[in-house]
């Protein structure tokens, strides 16, 4: 069954207005193959980081895995046919290194690439542009016993499936990403320890972040090589505004410092092929500078990107604080501001600043934001939809922000929304729900929120639906 929407025909393009989106303007919505597939043993599928990561208890909320999810893998049929209801110009997936190569290298499956195959080609007939990310944190288990991101020969078992991919799906794919969130690997799953494989270390998460940084040099490297002439090959990056709490010297560089933890180390060596030395020197203080082979940042520097995907979600303020350990800064919280479910500040100003930012500081690259979205507690519910005004605020404010940044010339080429579907909210498990599409997990029905008809006009008049 299809998702379940009030009837009445989709309006109609209007013409483009003067405060418009550009022509080709990507309209798209973001899932990631954890959070979504479900199938977790059929077809031969490996065992990934996060299916043990669930199995560890208090690790998720309620106990819930990703073992049926949305069951996207069964039903990604209907789930097309909402994106084109939807009228999506372009959907962003991951695909399941476990699913094509279920001991992460090797010979790969034939049934998990067949099941990509059928998707994208599903998507084309839908006139839907697929939007591919390599790795949503997902790694087979096999390799993470094998020592994970914090061995080099996970990047190389990285490029080999990267060029698996390239090689089955790179003539009908045009856009590719590597990774999806780098921080959120290396330090949410090997210094916080809140997501797979769950260890608490920070020179082994700044260990991992370099591996992932090689593997993505890696694999764009084999993208040049095996890669269509005509498709495009970015990262996806978590990117957050820094805002200093005060003017005071000592909050200024703690800002830098935040700045320079979550934002530069990623940035710089994908743009530059450098880490910023301010950081470099920190962590070298405190005995957790990566260990660097010669050339890596050489290779990094040697196959620039053709974009760069911003996920954002809400700023970061920050003050100077001992009790930040070696990052030496806390995150204050402003009382009169919104917040999401997740607790975050909605901030579309943020989305600006740090769009203006980005052009600014490295190069005026292609930029499109891969994620935005909210969660809410969806309780509003009229004629079984879910009135979601609170979720249409945010999108509306966040999409306007990307508005005023092309407006001042950023080369924004498209907005993913997060996400087409309520789905598996990683630590906090089914609670947090970011759909324009609710799902109720116990039927698996689709019922478009208030917000999916909302984001349907947008599409439809390229923006023009805000203003
Ligand atoms: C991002 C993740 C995505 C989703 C959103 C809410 O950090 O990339 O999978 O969990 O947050």
């Amino acid at each position: 069954m299809p998702a379940a929407r009030p009837r009445g025909r989709p309006p109609k393009n209007k013409p483009m207005s003067a405060n418009a989106f550009p022509q080709g303007f990507l309209w798209g919505a973001a899932t990631a193959a954890y959070q979504v597939e479900g199938a977790v043993h059929e077809d031969g599928r490996g065992e990934t980081i996060w299916d043990r990561f669930c199995r560890v208890p208090g690790a998720i909320h309620g106990g819930d895995t990703g073992d049926v999810a949305c069951d996207h893998y069964h039903r990604w049929r209907d789930d097309v046919e909402n994106m084109r209801d939807l009228r999506l110009s372009a959907y962003r997936f991951s695909t399941a290194w476990a699913r094509v190569f279920p001991q992460g290298k090797g010979k790969p499956n034939r049934k998990g690439l067949d099941f990509y195959e059928a998707l994208v080609d599903g998507l084309l007939a839908a006139g839907i542009q697929p939007a591919l990310t390599l790795y949503h944190w997902d790694l087979p288990q096999a390799l993470q016993d094998a020592g994970g991101w914090t061995s080099r020969d996970t990047a190389s078992w990285f490029a080999e499936y990267a060029s698996c991919l390239y090689t089955h799906l790179g003539d009908r794919v045009k856009t590719w990403m590597t990774l999806n969130e780098p921080w959120v690997s290396a330090f949410a799953g090997h210094w916080q320890g809140v997501h797979a494989p769950g260890l608490k270390d920070f020179g082994t998460a700044v260990q991992a972040a370099h591996v992932l940084l090689h593997a993505h040099a890696l694999a764009v490297s084999a993208f040049r090589e095996l890669g269509a002439r005509d498709a495009r090959i970015g990262i996806a990056l978590d990117l957050h505004q820094v805002y200093p709490w005060s003017d005071g010297v000592s909050d200024q560089e703690a800002a830098r410092r935040c700045d320079g933890h979550v934002n530069r180390w990623f940035l710089d060596p994908v743009f530059k092929g450098t880490y910023p030395k301010d950081m470099l020197d920190l962590y070298a203080r405190h005995h957790a500078a990566p260990h660097e082979h010669t050339g890596d940042a050489e290779a990094l520097a040697a196959h620039p990107m053709d974009f760069l995907g911003v996920n954002y979600y809400f700023p970061q303020r920050v003050y100077a604080s001992d009790a930040g350990g070696l990052l030496g800064y806390e995150s204050g919280r402003l009382e009169d501001r919104q917040r999401t479910e997740m607790d975050w500040e909605v901030h579309p100003d943020g989305l600006y600043d740090l769009l203006l930012r980005l052009k600014g500081d490295y190069g005026d690259p292609a930029i499109f934001i891969t994620e935005n979205g909210a969660a809410f507690k969806d309780q509003r519910v009229e004629k079984g939809q879910v009135q979601d005004d609170d979720r249409i605020g945010y999108l509306d404010g966040h999409i306007r922000a990307a508005r005023r940044a092309i407006e001042r010339g950023v080369k924004l080429q498209g907005y993913f929304l997060w996400s087409l579907l309520d789905n598996f909210e990683w630590s906090f498990g089914y609670r947090q729900r970011f759909g324009i599409t609710h799902v109720d997990f116990a039927t698996q029905a689709r019922t478009w929120k208030k917000s999916a008809g909302w984001y349907q006009r947008v599409i439809a008049t390229n923006g023009g639906a805000l203003a």
